[in-house]
């Protein structure tokens, strides 16, 4: 890599992530059923029709995957708890085995010198709440809040960081709005509960954690940066309705105290009563912000009922996933989201990465990441107070409605075998971070 760890401040702190459904084998270790394993069991809904039963067996072979996040050099590993493993049905009884499984998780990073930032829900919901009406239920923002209280009281007092969700947009549009992930639904009135539900549950989920006695909380984003496809009036403003929809919608919620107009424009008569009035909670004060970021998209307006946009292919190079390469990207949104939204607070890019077909020779990633860590850079230089970078992602994993197929790993997995094998850019990235 071109980079090396003594390129950053001298407190920045390297991560890696993944999350509970992808790697840990969701069928195993008494663990509730999800509404990905019915979203997947479902035809149409998934390459493959795969799901997360055994994925790459972390649950297991968890010790193995944290000597090589050790190994590599990080100082974090970003991971996410499941709510259907540690409550099999999303209240009540606790699965001890799924806490217990936490529990050493925790202990083998503290053993190896590495922070724990755990986000508490990263998209297995439980399938008994599912059957409730999941997140288009305002009883979710409560159910989230017990889980938390549960899971944190027993490894909140070692956690470095904690976030409660795992991108907002994912949870809500992308799920509720566009049908592509569980619960796979297409519906503008259960998109917009489902936006708000979310961000109130983030809100609970902070007091909750507070009340606990606990700190260094925030809130994790995905940020995609809307371009007009072409120079119409018209492009313009279907760009600008893109980014209230993925990025400023969440962002207002928890950082101003609002939502963006031109969203509300077609959701407001969608939204719950009375939204208004849960704005002191989901705007509790967060210690720090994360962003996911990965690509941008060029927008264009269509002829088809509000939002009334579509997504254009656009020229610069892609990655396996299709995604377009725009590092640049990265470096204005680190800038306004500081300028715009959050200050002074520490930022985290939360996740990076990108998917590739190269097994072993992936010099593609290694390429990614220097462009991504230049354009993280070019933010610091401008004095946004970002605090550390998390490569998404440790293993190659279930890609959801991708399947296996997509692979975003520094390690290959044998999906076969379960063999963990580093590729060039884990090599790459430990000897960046080792050298000084
Ligand atoms: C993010 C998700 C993560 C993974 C990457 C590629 O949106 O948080 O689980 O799917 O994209």
């Amino acid at each position: 890599m071109k980079h090396k760890r003594s390129d950053f401040p001298q407190d920045f702190l390297f991560g890696v992530a993944t999350s509970a459904y992808q790697i840990e084998g969701h069928a195993q270790g008494g663990a509730g059923k999800t509404h990905w394993d019915s979203f997947a069991a479902t035809p149409g809904n998934v390459v493959n029709a795969e799901n997360g039963d055994l994925a790459c067996d972390h649950l297991n072979r968890f010790e193995q995957d944290l000597d090589l996040i050790q190994e590599a050099g990080f100082d974090c590993y970003r991971f996410s708890t499941s709510w259907a493993r540690v409550l099999p049905e999303g209240r009540g009884a606790v699965n001890q085995a799924g806490l217990d499984f936490y529990d050493r998780l925790t202990d083998g990073l503290l053993e190896r010198g590495i922070r724990p930032c755990a986000t508490l829900y990263h998209w297995e919901l439980p399938s008994p709440l599912a059957d409730l009406g999941g997140w288009r239920n305002r009883d979710i923002a409560g159910w989230f809040a017990d889980f938390t209280e549960v899971i944190m009281g027993r490894i909140g007092d070692r956690m470095f960081s904690v976030a409660p969700i795992n991108e907002p947009w994912c949870v809500s549009w992308l799920s509720h709005f566009d049908g592509h992930h569980a619960p796979g639904l297409r519906d503008i009135r259960a998109t917009a509960r489902a936006m708000h539900h979310v961000l109130l549950a983030h809100g609970r989920s902070i007091e909750a954690m507070r009340g606990l006695g606990m700190s260094n909380l925030g809130a994790v984003f995905n940020l995609e940066w809307a371009e007009p496809a072409d120079d119409s009036a018209q492009s313009e403003n279907a760009a600008a309705l893109y980014d209230g929809i993925y990025n400023r919608f969440f962002l207002g919620g928890v950082f101003k105290k609002s939502y963006p107009e031109n969203v509300l424009d077609g959701l407001a008569p969608h939204l719950p009563a009375d939204w208004e009035d849960d704005f002191e909670t989901i705007g509790a004060p967060v210690d720090w912000c994360g962003l996911n970021y990965y690509t941008r998209k060029l927008i264009s307006h269509t002829d088809a009922p509000w939002p009334s946009l579509k997504e254009v292919q656009g020229p610069l190079p892609k990655t396996q996933m299709g995604w377009e390469i725009d590092p640049d990207a990265l470096s204005r949104f680190l800038i306004r989201t500081a300028r715009e939204y959050t200050g002074e607070l520490p930022i985290f890019v939360t996740e990076n990465g990108m998917a590739s077909s190269e097994r072993q020779q992936d010099n593609d990633r290694i390429d990614y990441l220097d462009l991504h860590l230049s354009a993280l850079q070019e933010a610091l230089n401008q004095g946004v107070p970002i605090n550390g970078y998390f490569v998404w992602s440790l293993l190659d994993n279930y890609e959801w409605a991708l399947g296996y197929e997509k692979r975003f790993g520094l390690v290959d997995v044998d999906f076969k075998t379960l063999k963990r094998t580093p590729k060039a850019s884990y090599h790459a990235i430990k000897s960046a971070l080792a050298s000084i």
